[in-house]
């Protein structure tokens, strides 16, 4: 999961992470308590290799419970073939039966394909945190899309 999240992390213009330096006990309790707060991380496997994550955490609060943050991240080669999609939607799925009520999720503006991705599945803009990043010395938006289930 480490080398998975830092390899995309290294391209540095899809996730806010760059680098995880966090050890492997850190790493499986950072795991644990995710799933402790009744959220969902989903991997896909290619080999013996992790070749996408994704997850949902789940607001902490009984005031935000109905709510499911989601972030997503294939690694390069496996991009553009269908898995992006088969893995949203099977997060969709289980968040619908795990009582969610709303979806959302934060997307830098320039990642076409991941804005491309979501619109069709549903999701809209609910705003937009101008030059919130900075992405190879540019500045970019970060917008905040959501869908209701
Ligand atoms: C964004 C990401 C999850 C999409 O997954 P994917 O497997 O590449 O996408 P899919 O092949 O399932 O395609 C799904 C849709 O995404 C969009 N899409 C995918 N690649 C695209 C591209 N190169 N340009 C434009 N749209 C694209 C299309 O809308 C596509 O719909 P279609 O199947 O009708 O063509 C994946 O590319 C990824 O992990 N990128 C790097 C990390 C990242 O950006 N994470 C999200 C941060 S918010």
């Amino acid at each position: 999961m480490i080398a998975h999240a830092n390899a995309v992390g290294a391209e540095g213009i899809y996730i806010m992470t760059e680098r995880l330096d966090l050890s492997l006990r850190e790493e499986r309790a950072k795991i644990r308590a995710a799933l402790g707060g009744s959220g969902l991380w989903i991997v896909a496997v290619a080999g013996d290799e992790i070749v996408g994550s994704a997850d949902i955490a789940r607001g902490r609060h009984r005031k935000s419970h109905h709510v499911g943050e989601l972030g997503i991240a294939l690694r390069k080669d496996h991009r553009g073939a269908g898995l992006g999609r088969a893995m949203m939607e099977s997060m969709i799925a289980w968040a619908r039966s795990a009582g969610i009520r709303k979806l959302s999720l934060s997307v830098f503006s320039s990642n076409r394909p991941a804005r491309g991705l979501y619109r069709s599945l549903g999701f809209v803009r609910e705003g937009r945190l101008r030059g919130h990043v900075i992405l190879r010395r540019k500045p970019d938006d970060v917008l905040l899309m959501s869908r209701w289930l």
